[in-house]
């Protein structure tokens, strides 16, 4: 994508809220890594894909500044709808939490410091959505869990599933790059759900949990 195209696109589309054009400015301003911020493309995006599906209870893992989770519970649409997400980095508790207090959809979200993996074990909630996000060596093992936490018909988001090229690059060994293709193996060989690959930013994986026949 040239940034001509991707400047005429972010023209065309719904604008940035005002609250997250500040969070992705003081992501980059103060924290690490503010490329993995989701941002405003992709914002709109899962904004957009939670108003489709009309889910009640979603979970995100892997929190970071927190950019995501209010795309996605922006989106929500029943008064019930209610998102989760799992963060490991305790050090990101006061940033996010210091931008969900400028947020209209804070009290939609629950922030869970953690393992994505122990907690998820812990919640006793099934989802309608879930968005991967967290550690790329670890897919695999969210893969299953999400799994299991999903009701039929539901829906799992999986980010970087293309991993900047590297997933078809031969020389590339390292263990994120090995990560994400067994998660992309697996969910490729997996009957009990319906995918595609977005070729968005850096790969967005759509998998549909199969519902039993009636
Ligand atoms: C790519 S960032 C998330 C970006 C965010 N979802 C967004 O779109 O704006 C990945 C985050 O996952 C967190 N993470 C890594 N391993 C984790 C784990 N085992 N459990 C929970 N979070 C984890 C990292 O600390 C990092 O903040």
């Amino acid at each position: 994508m040239t940034e001509e195209l991707e400047e005429y696109i972010l023209q065309h589309i719904d604008a940035e809220p005002e609250h997250l054009a500040r969070l992705d400015r003081d992501t980059h301003v103060r924290l690490l890594y503010p490329r993995m911020c989701s941002g405003h493309l992709q914002g709109r995006l899962l904004k957009m894909l939670v108003r489709m599906i009309n889910p009640r209870q979603v979970l995100e893992l892997g929190t970071y500044s927190g950019y995501a989770t209010q795309c996605l519970a922006e989106g929500l649409l029943r008064p019930d709808a209610h998102v989760d997400t799992i963060e490991i980095d305790d050090e990101l508790e006061d940033f996010i939490r210091e931008h969900l207090a400028q947020s209209p959809v804070a009290s939609r979200i629950s922030l869970h410091l953690g393992d994505a993996v122990q907690i998820l074990e812990q919640l006793q909630c099934q989802y309608d959505l879930i968005y991967i996000d967290a550690n790329k060596r670890d897919y695999l093992a969210y893969y299953d869990l999400a799994l299991a936490h999903l009701m039929p018909g539901g829906y799992i988001l999986a980010d970087n599933t293309l991993w900047d090229g590297k997933v078809t690059d031969p020389a590339a060994h390292d263990a994120q790059t090995q990560g994400i293709r067994a998660f992309n193996d697996r969910v490729a060989a997996d009957p009990r759900v319906e995918k595609v690959i977005l070729p968005l930013r850096d790969g967005l994986t759509v998998i549909r949990k199969v519902s039993p026949s009636p």
